[in-house]
């Protein structure tokens, strides 16, 4: 838990103490990797907000700030704000900022509940993170307030587990070393939450959103073989198990998930495909 936790609302729920713990601080320290791996995401964010032409420009579970700083790149300073609930991550964000010359604002709040005010921003941005949220109706409504009416919402999430299975075969492999993980309940705040199509563009409607948009994305990312070992025991569900074993024993269990993990690498990198959503849509 960092010192800045108690700037959120109480009982921000268990998203808060996830992302400001174990899995909160893998992010902000590697984030050099995690970025590589997610560039091509940035990538097309950066091009919708310049197809977009709008200025403000909000980007939700901002994270350690690459997506944000790519923005901000482009315009004058302060137009661009990040907002998250992780103080290991957004920290990471703002050294990064400062390295880059770059002066976006950065919020440490709940996106779901924060008074953005006026803010009238003209697109809201996330790469993979507005999937944590555990009243989405009510998040969606809140994002849409922040917008402009005719601003835009571009944001990328995953689909199901099955067709990623990049993101969920660690926890498969482990199963027969560890004892089982909880399984992973349709809708609930994490990860593949957005997996259902249908389930999405409910959300958006039922929050006010128009002109859904909601477009099958596969993207091919990859990650140096070298940091494979460093990607499966600190992320996801297993990484905050592997966390806890002892070094022995989390060895062994790394040893038969890289195994298992062979008919992803290509020479020297880990290949996968990203099964996506891309979503668009109109305040
Ligand atoms: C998978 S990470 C993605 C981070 C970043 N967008 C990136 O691509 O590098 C999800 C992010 O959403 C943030 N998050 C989760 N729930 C949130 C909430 N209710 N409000 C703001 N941020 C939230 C987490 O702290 C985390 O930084």
């Amino acid at each position: 838990m960092t010192d800045r936790m108690h700037l959120l609302p109480k009982g921000a729920d268990d998203q808060a103490q996830l992302w400001n713990g174990a899995a909160g601080r893998a992010w902000a320290e590697e984030c050099t990797m995690m970025d590589a791996m997610l560039h091509p995401f940035q990538e097309r964010l950066v091009a919708a907000v310049a197809a977009q032409g709008g200025q403000r420009v909000l980007d939700v579970g901002c994270g350690t700030g690459a997506v944000t700083l790519a923005i901000a790149r482009n315009r004058p300073a302060g137009m661009v704000t990040g907002i998250d609930i992780s103080a290991p991550m957004l920290a990471a964000a703002e050294v990064r900022a400062r390295a880059a010359g770059l002066d976006p604002r950065f919020l440490l709040a709940d996106a779901e509940s924060h008074d953005f005010a006026e803010s009238g921003f003209d697109l809201v941005v996330s790469r993979f993170g507005v999937m944590f949220f555990g009243q989405p109706v009510s998040a969606f409504a809140n994002l849409w307030r922040a917008t402009r009416p005719g601003g835009n919402l571009c944001f990328f999430a995953w689909r199901s587990a099955v067709e990623n299975s990049f993101m969920s075969l660690a926890e498969k492999a482990a199963s027969s070393f560890l004892p089982p993980l909880p399984p992973r309940q349709p809708h609930a705040p994490g990860q593949f939450a957005f997996a259902d199509r249908d389930h999405v563009a409910g959300i958006l409607r039922d929050s006010g959103w128009g002109e859904i948009d909601i477009a099958p994305m596969d993207v091919e990312c990859g990650l140096p073989l070298d940091r494979l070992p460093t990607y499966l025991s600190r992320f996801g569900p297993l990484g905050r198990v592997m966390d806890g074993l002892e070094p022995g024993r989390r060895q062994e269990v790394l040893a038969h998930l890289l195994t298992s993990f062979a008919p992803f690498i290509q020479g020297e990198e880990a290949r996968f495909t990203a099964a996506c959503w891309q979503v668009n849509a109109m305040a």
